[in-house]
């Protein structure tokens, strides 16, 4: 996990004081120190292009700011995008259509149509998706993604690649769909497949490469079809808690780059990190708005709930805090960290040592850069947060606050309703 500087009690993100952020831009806040996403860029991206030509399709599911994704695209990044939203963000945010791949889950035939609009790549996860595009265009590079019948992931509701799975190309039907995107006169370029999300060993990683390049030569054998990429999914795990491992990437990539050249002639491999880019990338900041002490336990009322963060609620995840304006002090007592939300589930962090609460202090959430921000929601109407940038003792606003408005601008009251 990432630590921060401390001047004189105040928690300091690249050079800026964090109680002056939380001031200027207002509570809950997700502040991004745009050094550190290009650095963990850097990182991914190097340790396997040492190996073999590489392609890292940031998964922009975790995180979609139009800023974060210009900082990447600068970087040279490709995209993992998973809906015509995320397709269009891209864009927007300056991607050429080539660095895109596409890769939707029960895709509407609106969508696909979308999407070949758009000339970005496209990754099929099923036979209809295949039959359908057939009737849109052939003349368009495509690949598939296949369920490998390995599963990984902190939590089962972000498993992906198991047996049964509702995403990819069964294995059993996994030549066949290749012979008949051939028949159909496509031109396919690669295979794909992801594991799940979070999962903090290699063993998911090595396992899905060793079928994955198993089906590079069975289509090439039994196809007669030369794949040129062979992209192993997201899902790299990072370090939560204080004293949490990080993850090997030199080990990965030489086990991955290894195996993938031993075994086959493909060219380039691909990976789709979201979490491993952004997540460290952010914390949170939020204000304890509300102190109360109920039988044993110490409440610490903060201004962001689960409609800010919902990992811990959703998925018992766990998120170091600190606080912010009291950084060199120690805990002192155990408190629960809970948000503003009318739901006994609302939490952002359980028993934690914290140094005494008053109203007033800034909670700093960290790893708050992947599914923090993309998962936030409106719930009891409450508009979503500011997310600031900084860079080289810089602070700028990158979204801004909603304000009310924002929850009503869609909604439309029938007249007779409003007399
Ligand atoms: N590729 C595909 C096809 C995916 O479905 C995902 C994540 C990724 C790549 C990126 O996975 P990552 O490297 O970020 O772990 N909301 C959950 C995570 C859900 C991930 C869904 N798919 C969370 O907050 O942990």
């Amino acid at each position: 996990m990432r630590d921060y500087e401390n001047n004189k009690g105040t928690m300091m993100i690249d050079g800026v004081s964090s109680v002056d952020i939380a001031n200027k831009f207002g509570t809950p806040v997700y502040v991004t120190d745009e050094q550190i996403v290009r650095e963990n860029y850097r990182n991914i991206y190097n340790a396997f292009a040492q190996y073999m030509p590489t392609e890292v399709h940031y998964a922009c599911k975790a995180n979609t700011n139009l800023a974060i994704l210009s900082i990447l695209n600068q970087e040279g990044s490709h995209i993992d995008a998973v809906s015509i939203g995320e397709v269009l963000t891209c864009l927007k945010a300056g991607f050429p259509a080539e660095r895109i791949m596409y890769t939707g889950v029960n895709v509407s035939d609106e969508e696909l149509a979308q999407v070949v609009q758009t000339g970005c790549r496209i990754n099929l996860d099923s036979r209809s998706e295949l039959e359908r595009l057939a009737k849109i265009t052939t003349d368009i590079p495509i690949s598939f993604r296949i369920t490998p019948g390995v599963a990984s992931g902190h939590s089962e509701k972000v498993m992906t690649g198991g047996k049964g799975s509702k995403f990819g190309i069964p294995m059993n039907q996994v030549i066949d769909t290749y012979a008949r995107a051939k028949d159909l006169g496509f031109d396919v370029k690669g295979i794909h497949a992801h594991t799940g999300s979070g999962g903090m060993t290699t063993d998911p990683f090595t396992d899905v490469v060793d079928v994955l390049c198993e089906m590079v030569n069975r289509i090439e054998e039994e196809v007669n079809i030369k794949l040129e990429f062979l992209d192993f999914g997201g899902g790299i795990g990072v370090p939560y808690r204080p004293h949490d491992p990080e993850a090997d990437l030199n080990e990965l990539a030489i086990l991955i780059t290894d195996t993938i050249q031993e075994e086959t002639d493909i060219k380039t491999v691909a990976l789709e990190p979201g979490r491993f880019i952004v997540c460290d990338s952010t914390v949170l900041l939020t204000k304890c708005v509300d102190i109360k002490e109920a039988g044993m336990k110490k409440f610490v009322g903060v201004d962001a709930g689960f409609n800010t963060l919902i990992r811990p609620a959703l998925y018992d995840s766990y998120h170091y805090v600190a606080v912010a304006n009291k950084f060199n002090k120690a805990g002192v007592a155990k408190y629960e960290v809970v948000g503003p939300i009318c739901k006994s589930g609302d939490y952002i962090a359980h028993d934690r040592a914290l140094p005494e609460m008053e109203e007033g202090d800034i909670v700093a959430v960290y790893c708050g850069g992947a599914y923090g921000f993309s998962m936030s929601s409106n719930y009891n109407s409450r508009p979503r947060c500011a997310e600031v940038l900084v860079n080289n003792g810089e602070a700028e606003l990158i979204r801004e606050r909603e304000d009310f408005e924002d929850l009503w601008r869609h909604q439309i009251v029938p007249a007779r309703l409003s007399k």
